[in-house]
Order: structure tokens, then C-alpha cells, then sequence
């Protein structure tokens, strides 16, 4: 385990302005998620080299069917060839690959692929990409409460447990591009004490750099946790 000295061990991010990009340059979304998964590949890389151990990515929300067809089918090929590309890459930066949300309600063949990607890549160790799918906070936290209350009774902690990340360090900074300044629905739970930090860049234009720059900035918050 590394403890790099900025001091964070789990880093969320909401990928936001994907369409934008692709606006700006007069081109169609789908080019703006495609620049979207390449900046997932290079923050993912230079998460590890930054001492990250853990790192949740909000890919596709709960709400996000409300998209058009089209779109929808274009992130979920996305995700199927990012999975399927990307699994050698895991393999050898000892990635493990872990996925929040309801996923288990996608298509038949992208439950398949992800189940055997969780498989291939259980035994790694020094970093956790979770990848967000079919996620919202909401149905994540009737889910666990659901759970919870099945197991016993309802509490601050049995809730944590039943919570789809409650094997990761707790969420340290959730960081949002393109400007937005909200949550959306994303690890409702897990912000309670996590330093939030919002940037005005799109997505596809978020680089190690600004990765650096938003670690730089944790760094240098006083975390009290309601105390002194
Ligand atoms: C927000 O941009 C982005 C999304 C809804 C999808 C995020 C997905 C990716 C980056 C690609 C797939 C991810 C992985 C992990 C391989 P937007 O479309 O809402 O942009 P806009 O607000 O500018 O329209």
C-alpha cells in the first residue's frame, strides 16, 4: 500500500462535458465520449504513478437512459471495448478492475464481459478502478439499507457495509469537470466528509496535471470531520 504524501487514498471522479468538447469542435457526442475514454486510460495510469489506491469513476448513471438511444448504445459500446481492450493493460499495472451500481440489469453480453473482467483482474493490488454503471446514490443507498435491515439492525456502520464500495478506503476528494456544481446523484454517502473540488474543464481535457493540481489543492485543506 502507498501513502503518497498528499495523503489521498480514494479519488472519485465525475466526468462531466464530454458533449461539449465534441460541440466545440463541431463534432458528433460520440467523438467526445471517445476523447472521454482516453482520458479515463491516461488518469487511470497516472493515478497508480500518483499513489492512488482507489479511484471510482461515475461512467453511466442511473438516469442516463433518459439519453437518446443512440447515445446510450454508443457509451455502452464504449464501455464494452474499453473493458475489452484495456483488460492486458490491468493485467500488467496491477489494476483491479471493480464495479459499482446496478449492473447486474445491463445486457446479458456486457454483464458477461464485466464478470469476467472482475474475475481476471480480483488478485491485483495496487490500485482500484471502479467503474460506476447503472449507478445512483439513491438506489445505492435502498439497496444497502435493504440489505442492512435483513441482516440486523440499521446503523451508521451496518449501512456503510452494505454500501457497493464498502471494500474501498473511504472517498477522500471527489473531483468534477466542465464546470457543473453539483452531484448528480454520485456516492451520496461516501461525500459526506470528502473534499469536493470542482474545475472548469471538459473532461476530455483533464490530465494528469489537473489530476496533480486537484491532489495539490487536498493537500493543503484542513479536514476537521466536525471537529476543532
Ligand atoms: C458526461 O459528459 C459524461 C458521460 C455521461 C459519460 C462518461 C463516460 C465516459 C467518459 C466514457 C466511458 C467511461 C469509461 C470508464 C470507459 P456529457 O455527455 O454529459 O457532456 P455534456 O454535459 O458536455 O453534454
Amino acid at each position: 500500500m502507498t501513502i503518497a504524501n498528499h495523503g489521498a487514498r480514494h479519488v472519485a471522479i465525475i466526468m462531466d462535458g464530454n458533449g461539449r468538447w465534441a460541440k466545440k469542435r463541431l463534432l458528433p457526442r460520440v467523438a467526445g465520449h471517445k476523447a472521454g475514454v482516453e482520458a479515463v486510460r491516461t488518469i487511470v495510469r497516472a493515478a497508480g504513478d500518483l499513489g492512488i489506491e482507489a479511484m471510482t469513476l461515475y461512467a453511466f448513471s442511473s438516469e442516463n437512459w433518459k439519453r437518446p438511444e443512440e447515445e446510450v448504445s454508443d457509451l455502452m459500446g464504449l464501455m464494452k471495448r474499453f473493458i475489452l481492450s484495456d483488460l492486458d493493460e490491468f493485467a500488467a499495472n496491477d489494476v483491479k478492475l471493480k464495479v459499482i451500481g446496478n449492473w447486474r440489469a445491463l445486457a446479458p453480453d456486457v454483464v458477461k464481459l464485466i464478470d469476467n473482467a472482475l474475475e481476471r483482474t480480483s488478485g491485483n493490488k495496487r490500485t482500484t478502478l471502479a467503474v460506476a454503471l447503472n449507478y445512483g446514490a439513491q438506489d445505492e443507498l435502498v439497496r444497502a439499507a435493504t440489505a442492512a435491515a435483513a441482516a440486523g439492525p440499521i446503523t451508521e456502520e451496518t449501512i456503510a457495509a452494505h454500501l457497493d464500495t464498502a471494500d474501498m478506503p473511504p472517498l477522500d476528494l471527489l473531483i468534477r469537470t466542465s464546470g457543473e456544481v453539483r452531484l448528480s446523484n454520485f456516492l451520496l454517502w461516501q461525500s459526506a466528509y470528502a473534499e469536493l473540488y470542482f474545475t472548469d474543464t471538459l473532461w476530455p481535457d483533464f490530465k494528469p496535471a489537473d489530476l496533480k493540481a486537484a491532489l495539490d489543492q487536498f493537500a493543503r485543506r484542513d479536514r476537521r470531520y466536525g471537529g476543532l
